[in-house]
């Protein structure tokens, strides 16, 4: 096969958006569009992958850094479709082979799709391959105009009259070129058109008439759908959804109403899992088997092991789950909760950067932070961790089996000894040792008759209405 290249057109202003962030950055199930065209062109295995960046390109830049392999060029002005990808033209230069031009607004072309351009355009040995689709409704994408059986030009459609416009066979805006000849060929575009645009589409013509095959392939009108607007941004999400939905219920997952149920691309759930109505799960978020996330649960790349429950309006970030824990209604996991196995979490708790060990307990209103706390411990309701002393994060450690007491503050850092007690509304200023029992409130005084006495002394003790 010849060798592989891939451009990837990423430097337009996305002016349909009415945005002040690059189109290509904008999220489709969680991700950048420009980083699910960047994985299905990874599939081809290419020896080189070019992306041509413009308007905020810095931007562009600095969200893709740290991906291997990527070389940018910068197209400014940004003067059309076929400018663009001439700038790539000192990458490519000096290499023969076949290029596949992506376009970084069209993010669900599929990895098949791909492979069969290629294959197409390697064994027919064309100067050109598109990949066209037909489609219901062809508004807005250049149109293939055919004579006989062969493509003769595309059209956009600001240029096309209103008989072309009712050609539904459009242009995807990919293709496969012979390198050779390529960059040539381009430099004789002219931008003779309704937008004054250099049209990579003018190459089909320009081709045909030196007498050089240009073939098509024809794709499934979904995957090919570009996005221009926050309209078709939503209908593609919407696409991308409903996708990961069938693979995750054809694996075993109940998805109770997969119209409410918002999950990214690469979140991976286990068999007889149950997600009920309104759940969002983003992010690179792992979910074992056999677990049930119940409506208004948010979470976002953590870890959650086997046969965990959490119940209705958890918000989970960045958190570790052990198996069979339960967790909410109402609790909130912050960056590093580490719940181990059997660990139960109730409402309006807060963990931060917190272990709670295997079987230990934290069921009503507690803000957890900074601490390592060990297997069948009880929090009670109301427990806080100072873990703040205005200048520093302190740890507070809590060993196996300890009771906390309700209402009680543990000012880090400290240590609770393993099987300690804490007395309701302490205040914990120093270790407590093993097996002790900490107090720090005064002593109860009860005084008898007081609510009497106090009545009588007020002048007018009638009660106020109104
Ligand atoms: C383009 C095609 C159209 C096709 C449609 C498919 C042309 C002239 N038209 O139209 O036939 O049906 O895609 O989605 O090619 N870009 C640059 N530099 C530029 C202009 C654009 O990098 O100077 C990039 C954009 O960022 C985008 C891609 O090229 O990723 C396509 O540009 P866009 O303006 O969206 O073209 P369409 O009007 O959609
Ligand atoms: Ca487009």
């Amino acid at each position: 096969m010849p060798e592989l290249h891939i451009v990837i057109l990423a430097a337009g202003k996305g002016t349909r958006m009415k945005s002040a962030r690059p189109k290509v950055l904008h999220r489709v199930a969680g991700l950048p569009m420009i980083e699910h065209v960047l994985a299905t062109a990874a599939t081809l295995a290419p020896r080189s992958t070019t992306v041509v960046v413009g308007h905020e390109a810095a931007a562009v830049e600095s969200a893709l850094k740290g991906r291997a392999g990527l070389s940018f060029v910068v197209q400014e002005p940004q003067l059309g479709t076929a400018h663009a990808l001439l700038t790539s033209e000192p990458v490519l230069r000096n290499e023969a082979g076949t290029l596949v031009l992506l376009s970084g607004d069209v993010p669900l072309l599929s990895a098949g799709t791909l492979m069969r351009l290629r294959e197409r355009h390697d064994s027919t040995g064309a100067a050109a391959t598109v990949v066209t689709a037909r489609v219901e409704n062809p508004y807005g994408y250049g149109r293939i105009v055919r004579s006989g059986e062969q493509i003769a030009r595309i059209v956009e459609e600001k240029d096309a009259t209103p008989a072309e416009r009712e050609i539904r066979e459009i242009n995807s805006g990919i293709y496969a070129f012979a390198l050779r000849g390529l960059f040539d060929a381009i430099r004789s575009v002219a931008a003779q058109n309704v937008q004054k645009e250099y049209y990579l589409t003018d190459l089909v013509e320009i081709f045909r008439k030196q007498g050089r095959a240009v073939e098509t392939v024809v794709s499934n009108p979904d995957e090919i759908r570009g996005i221009n607007s926050r309209r078709e941004l939503a209908e593609v999400s919407r696409i991308v959804r409903q996708q990961k939905h069938v693979e995750l219920m054809d694996a075993g997952v109940t998805i109770e109403d997969p119209d409410t149920a918002y999950i990214d691309r690469d979140v991976v759930i286990g068999p007889d899992t149950i997600i009920h109505p309104g759940v969002s799960i983003e992010g690179r978020t792992t979910i074992g088997s056999r677990c049930e996330i119940h409506s208004g649960v948010r979470i976002i790349s953590s870890q959650i092991g086997d046969g965990v429950t959490i119940l209705n309006h958890c918000v989970i970030t960045e958190a570790l789950i052990g198996d069979e824990a339960r967790v909410g209604p109402f609790a909130h996991l912050r960056k590093d909760a580490d719940l181990r196995a059997q660990a139960r979490v109730g409402n309006f708790v807060e963990l931060k950067k917190t272990v709670l060990g295997a079987g230990s307990k934290s069921m009503h209103l507690a803000y957890l932070g900074d601490a390592i706390i060990g297997e069948k411990v009880n929090i009670g309701a109301g427990t806080i961790t100072c873990n703040y002393d205005g200048t520093v994060k302190n740890k507070t450690i809590i060993d196996d089996g300890a009771f906390i007491g309700s209402d009680t503050q543990l000012v880090a850092p400290v240590t609770i000894g393993a099987g300690a007690y804490v007395g309701s509304g302490t205040t914990v200023r120093e270790n407590v040792p093993p097996k002790a029992l900490a107090v720090s409130a005064g002593k109860q005084r009860n005084i008898e008759g007081w609510v009497d006495k106090k009545k009588q002394k007020k002048p007018d003790n009638t009660p106020v209405t109104r």
